[in-house]
């Protein structure tokens, strides 16, 4: 079933390819969300260039434009919506395919919008029908009709379309797909569909082709990477070894692990395997046991400073990174105090911090005792003074010490620098010849900079 339908895909590309041959054709991609998405686009950008199209950077110079959409949160819809407009414009002057895909396709009252508001689109899909945009696409060219292929079943993996990666050092690798944890807040579950691994065989496969391409840094991706089930006795634990066994890779990270699955296995792995990141990504969303428990994180408070500190009893130089929403419904000032507390408790190295988004569909977005937005921002600013006083305090730690870091290419604001990262994930920026890029250098960190730190090759 899995191969027919990727040996149909394939046929489909060749038929688009042809339609193009001759034809100089570019195409103009805009990625909301989170890295998943970004693995997502990575395989929507191999399939459009085996199609014959070249990728451009202005959505005007483009002859087909796509969005991958997120909707976690309603910043990201305004954002999509402000974007419709502008093709509408390119549309008019020269024509342009319009194909819009992703989490915010499977929301219905979306797509009515779109079909109200912004019919001139040329394709939507959904998350369950990605491997089949060049079909969608063959059938808007050639029938001139409107696609709208969104399903509600979760899609199968499907191994094997091209893929056209950002990146020529990192890489990222899915390794599971949706989500059955319905946090209250969180509109993902409803949008990806139930969980599905990959086969560990597929994804060391794929992670091998990497290394042998020259690949130094692999980040393992899905909503709940410690939920991952390759069989019935082969879960992350395994498959981080597996990953680690690789020749040539050097850094292993993931995100996102749930702190409710992690388990000590994981935690052995991790301790073992210098490969591994330094930094753990531990999704904390409140420090108020109250509040988690109407978030449905499964956890409490007190769990999981108890696992911040077995994972750093196990692994002394750990270090954490966060995700924190501020605001959620029925949120009392003495619960966000608690936040407040387990941010001065573990020391982040760096918290994502969101304000509440509420989210049609999800049990949080029913609930009465909706915060006002102002509270909301106040409590976000605090959070914010917090998390800026502590990056501070936490970058002090690094001078003077020698870092191991994979050499990413030039600094993006003085191209005479190069830079990379410390194994928990700090942005070191260096004096050093180009020929170091794509190598792993120890460096001498001299200045604490706030986002990034300065360093000299030692
Ligand atoms: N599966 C991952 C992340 C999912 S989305 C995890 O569980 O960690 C990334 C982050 O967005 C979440 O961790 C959460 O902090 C934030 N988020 C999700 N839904 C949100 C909402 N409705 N409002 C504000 N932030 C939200
Ligand atoms: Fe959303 Fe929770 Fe699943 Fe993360 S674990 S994707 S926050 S439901
Ligand atoms: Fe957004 Fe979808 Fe990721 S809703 S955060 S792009 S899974």
């Amino acid at each position: 079933m899995n191969n027919i339908e990727i040996t149909k895909q394939k046929e489909y590309i060749e038929k688009v390819k042809e339609i193009n041959k001759n034809k100089k054709l570019n195409y103009y991609i805009l990625t909301m969300g989170c890295q998943l998405n970004e693995n997502d686009s990575e395989k929507l950008c191999g399939m459009l260039e085996e199609m014959g199209y070249n990728k451009c950077e202005d959505m005007k110079q483009a002859d087909l434009v796509l969005f991958n959409t997120c909707c976690v949160r309603e910043n990201a819809e305004d954002k999509l919506f402000g974007k419709i407009g502008e093709v509408k414009k390119i549309k008019e002057d020269k024509g342009v395919i319009l194909a819009i895909g992703g989490c915010m396709m499977q929301e219905e009252h979306i797509v009515e919008k779109l079909n109200k508001s912004y019919p001139f689109y040329d394709i939507i899909f959904g998350t369950h029908t990605l491997h089949k945009f060049p079909e969608d696409l063959y059938n808007a060219i050639c029938e001139n009709k409107k696609i709208e292929d969104v399903i509600n079943i979760d899609g199968e993996i499907y191994e094997g379309l091209p893929i056209k990666r950002e990146d020529n050092i990192k890489a990222s690798v899915t390794i599971m797909y949706g989500c059955n944890n319905f946090c209250t807040y969180c509109i993902v579950p409803y949008v990806r569909g139930r969980e599905r691994s990959r086969k560990p065989e597929d994804i060391l496969n794929e992670i091998r082709n990497l290394a042998e391409k020259g690949y130094k840094e692999i980040t393992l991706l899905g909503q709940n990477v410690n939920s991952y089930k390759g069989r019935e006795d082969y879960g992350f634990d395994k498959l981080l070894e597996d990953v680690c066994k690789i020749d040539g890779i050097e850094i292993v990270r993931f995100v996102s692990p749930h702190p409710k699955d992690f388990t000590d296995d994981v935690i052995d792995v991790i301790a073992k395997n210098k490969k591994i990141s330094r930094v753990l990504h531990l999704p904390l969303q409140s420090g108020s046991s109250n509040v988690l428990k109407a978030m449905n994180r499964k956890y409490t408070k007190e769990q999981y400073l108890e696992l911040v500190k077995k994972i750093k009893t196990k692994i002394p130089d750990v270090v954490f990174s966060t995700d924190i929403i501020v605001g959620f419904p029925g949120e009392k000032e003495e619960d966000f105090e608690e936040t407040l507390d387990v941010v001065k408790k573990v020391k982040f190295e760096q918290v994502f911090m969101f304000i509440y988004s509420r989210r049609v569909g999800t049990r949080a977005d029913k609930m009465e005792n909706q915060i006002p937005e102002e509270i909301k921002h106040k409590r976000f600013d605090k959070l914010k003074e917090l998390v800026e006083k502590q990056t501070i305090e936490n970058n002090e730690k690094y001078i003077g010490t020698i870092q191991k870091i994979l050499v990413e290419g030039e600094s993006k604001n003085n191209n005479k620098m190069l830079t990379g990262r410390t194994s928990t994930n700090k942005v070191v920026v260096f004096e050093g010849n180009k020929e170091l890029i794509n190598n792993v250098i120890n460096i001498k960190i001299v200045e604490n900079c706030l986002w990034y730190l300065k360093g000299k090759i030692s």
